[in-house]
């Protein structure tokens, strides 16, 4: 068992099945978001805290910060109306129950408003609103920490950090997403977009060209940007993808560590998950843990770009994947 604590419930109020995962206090209490969405099983949502906490002890000890990894994941069926206060409490019940050594945040399915619900009950709780005492929205700092990484990555792969003209494939357009297609369009990148939901009013907005997932993933770009939900890298997907590089904000892309190694053999650039989405991570603990002034915070944001940098570098030099470099840091983060 490579996990510190697993704690799976069913809620009182909402008889949905709550899991906290605490992958590692080895640096500090767990911290990690509070993930809600549909699962075929509950036992699937399980799973997917256990490879989502893990991720967040990595993400924390590149970051530099004093944590280690958790996360919670509730699983709600297919076709299920969730009744979102209850839930919500459930969670803060659950959360209290570990007493500190693991604080939540948002994530997919989950905003600052939520963060205020689930503080009813517990206090280790990042990110609610500013007007509760919470540092308040996080995606958009996670979006500026994914423009850092994209900066790094494209002077790393082509010579230059500017964004303008660079054709960018955005796979998602939820909340993080969403900041992305707004900042990017900024750069004058020339961008494709795409989501499950129909969201191509949004794309329209920002000058970006509406396409099905399916067509962002293999698109012919200089860029994709996985911003949706994980597990997208597959043997099987790899073999269809026509971009130079990825970085995205999306958790977990790889299906198993080993799918670094083809997009390595294919001469695709890929950078880190943990590295490229902690921008919300940080800027959330810098504030509210820390208590670090906006200018250390943001020097922390944009950090992101000089660590990916910097491990890209690395394994360039030593001929090895970025992830296989993240790997050693995250064993050794000192
Ligand atoms: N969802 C964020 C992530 O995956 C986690 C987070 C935790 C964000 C705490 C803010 C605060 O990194």
């Amino acid at each position: 068992m490579e996990h510190e604590l697993v704690l799976t419930q069913r809620g009182r109020r909402s008889g949905l099945p709550i899991t906290v995962a605490v992958h590692s206090t080895a640096r500090g209490p767990a911290a990690g978001g509070c993930r809600v969405t549909h699962y075929p099983q509950w036992r699937d949502g399980v799973a997917d805290a256990l490879r989502l906490s893990a991720a967040m002890t990595g993400k924390c000890a590149i970051a530099g910060l004093p944590l280690g990894g958790g996360k919670t994941v509730v699983a709600v069926p297919p076709g299920h109306t969730v009744d979102r206060r209850a839930l919500l409490l459930d969670v803060g019940d659950t959360i209290a129950v570990l007493d500190g050594r693991y604080a939540t945040g948002p994530d997919v399915g989950t905003g600052p408003d939520d963060m205020a619900v689930i503080a009813e009950r517990t206090t280790h709780v990042f990110c609610r609103p500013a007007s509760a005492g919470g540092s308040g929205d996080s995606s958009g700092h996670t979006a500026t920490g994914v423009l850092a990484a994209l900066r790094a990555v494209c002077e790393h792969r082509f010579g230059s950090a500017d964004l303008a003209g660079r054709r960018v494939a955005i796979l998602g357009l939820g909340r993080v997403g969403g900041h992305l297609l707004r900042l990017l369009a900024t750069e004058k990148a020339q961008l494709l977009a795409a989501d499950v939901e129909d969201r191509r009013a949004l794309a329209a907005a920002h000058g970006a060209t509406w396409v099905s997932p399916q067509d962002a993933l293999s698109a012919d770009v200089d860029v994709l940007v996985p911003a949706a939900l994980g597990g997208l890298l597959t043997p099987h997907t790899v073999a269809g993808l026509r971009c130079a590089a990825i970085a995205g904000p999306a958790n977990n892309q790889l299906d198993a560590p080993a799918t670094a190694g083809l997009l390595h053999e294919r001469g695709i650039l890929w950078a880190p998950d943990v590295v490229v989405s902690a921008g919300g991570l940080i800027h959330a603990t810098a504030v509210e843990l820390l208590h670090e002034t906006p200018a250390q915070v943001d020097a922390r944001l944009h950090g992101i770009g000089a660590t990916l940098a910097a491990i890209l570098r690395t394994a360039a030099a030593g001929g090895l994947t970025p992830a296989a470099v993240v790997d050693r840091l995250i064993a050794r983060p000192d």
